[in-house]
């Protein structure tokens, strides 16, 4: 490191979302406003607007508005009917809502690494999860050690690109699983083919957690499904299970998008397409001056799988001594973040799966190198040349 941390000559956030909402304040304001003229606050023509166009969107013929990405989830893993004596094969490299609703049901997170390129879950993991591990019982995938049934798949699409899902698609029609898309991070994100985020499983799930490319005013998500009888099941499943009001054949939960947190969507929507370009734009310009610094001994900047849409929700390189850059980048007014430091299995509240730490080795590398920078779609590019030149500044020879 040859330069001292300098009194940082520019601020870059690793996220701010005033300059959005300036661009959009008069509108959001009013369709709060019109909610609150309405004091309609309950699945009312917001949430059925925002399911339909949705729905849409991602080429699916149902839209469950619901509370969260994290209820979206246990929304869904609740209608496949996954519980207590099941088991659920995901990603251990991933938020730990993803583990943690399948646990929540009783059923048991079977992890499988992931590609090192993507840090999306690796098919070839997955398969050798099955041959090796699981065997069939009168019909059933059953996993040996754990005596669970493997009842679903959930794969991830980690930082706003799509998992290669063809041959996931493969092993989980072979095996007889249900397929749950954990699409949180990956609203708008496109396969080579031009299919959607969350078109591909039976149920695809997302977040509009305000740091998504299409973020609510608080918390809120979405369930999205082809089949009639599936979403029929999640929009009762959402309200308690009732049907009709107060009989209950199942026992759901209020799972229920506020109308208002709709109306802000139905806004911002407008605005998604154009937000995720200019993401891929910030990440275009950072490849690019990445490989001018001459970095590559140093950096790894992100895969983009040949001919798919990458929304970008974060850009996540993979950095040497990626701790010491994280410090610097701070001290020279950049923020950035881990996601994620600790891997699933590694989790305290995993103990009991019974994981030993070298298990799933490519998600512990990531752990250990990935940083995200700075990508939000108002960034200037001077903003991101500054990036990297403190990052060139980081790692270049002492004089
Ligand atoms: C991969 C993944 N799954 C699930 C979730 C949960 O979504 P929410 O925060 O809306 O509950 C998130 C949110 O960060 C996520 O990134």
């Amino acid at each position: 490191m040859t330069e001292k941390s300098p009194a940082a000559a520019m601020r870059v956030p690793l996220l701010d979302l005033k300059p959005q909402y300036e661009t959009i304040a008069a509108r959001t304001r009013a369709a709060i406003e019109a909610v609150c003229a309405s004091q309609h606050f309950i699945l009312g023509a917001q949430v059925k607007t925002l399911e339909e166009r949705l729905a849409a969107y991602t080429q699916t013929r149902h839209g469950i508005g619901v509370s969260s990405g994290t209820d979206a989830l246990l929304l869904a893993l609740m209608a496949l009917d996954i519980g207590p004596g099941d088991a659920v094969v995901t990603s251990p490299y991933t938020f730990f809502a993803t583990a943690g609703t399948i646990a929540r049901t009783g059923a048991r997170p079977l992890f499988c690494d992931i590609e090192p390129e993507t840090f999306n879950l690796s098919a070839r993991a997955v398969r050798e999860l099955i041959e090796q591990q699981c065997e069939r019982r009168d019909g059933a995938l059953v996993h040996r050690a754990s005596g669970t049934r493997v009842k679903a798949l959930m794969p991830v699409h980690l930082y706003g690109q799509l998992c290669a899902m063809a041959p996931l698609l493969a092993l989980a029609r072979e095996a007889g699983l249900a397929v749950i898309e954990d699409a949180a991070q990956a609203i708008g994100a496109r396969d080579a083919g031009g299919r959607q985020a969350g078109s591909f499983g039976d149920i695809g799930c997302f977040s509009f957690f305000p740091t998504k490319n299409l973020g609510a005013f608080g918390d809120a998500g979405l369930c999205v499904a082809q089949d009639d009888a599936l979403a029929e099941h999640l929009r009762v499943l959402r309200v308690h299970g009732g049907k009709p009001k107060y009989h209950h054949a199942f026992i759901g939960g209020n799972f229920r998008i506020d109308e208002l947190q709709a109306a802000v969507l139905n806004v911002k929507l407008d605005y998604l397409d154009d937000w995720s370009r200019r993401r891929g734009a910030n990440a275009r310009l950072y490849d690019s001056a990445f490989a001018q610094a001459g970095l590559a001994e140093s950096v790894t900047v992100p895969t983009a799988l040949a001919g798919f849409h990458h929304i970008y929700n974060q850009y996540v390189i993979r950095a040497h001594r990626r701790d010491a850059l994280r410090e610097w980048l701070a001290s020279c007014g950049v923020g950035t973040e881990i996601y994620y430091p600790i891997p699933l299995h590694l989790q305290q509240c995993f103990a009991y799966l019974g994981h030993r730490a070298g298990e799933f080795p490519e998600s512990e590398r990531a752990a250990l190198e990935t940083l995200a920078l700075p990508i939000y779609p108002e960034l200037a590019p001077e903003q991101l040349h500054y990036v990297v030149e403190r990052i060139a500044a980081f790692y270049a020879p002492s004089a």
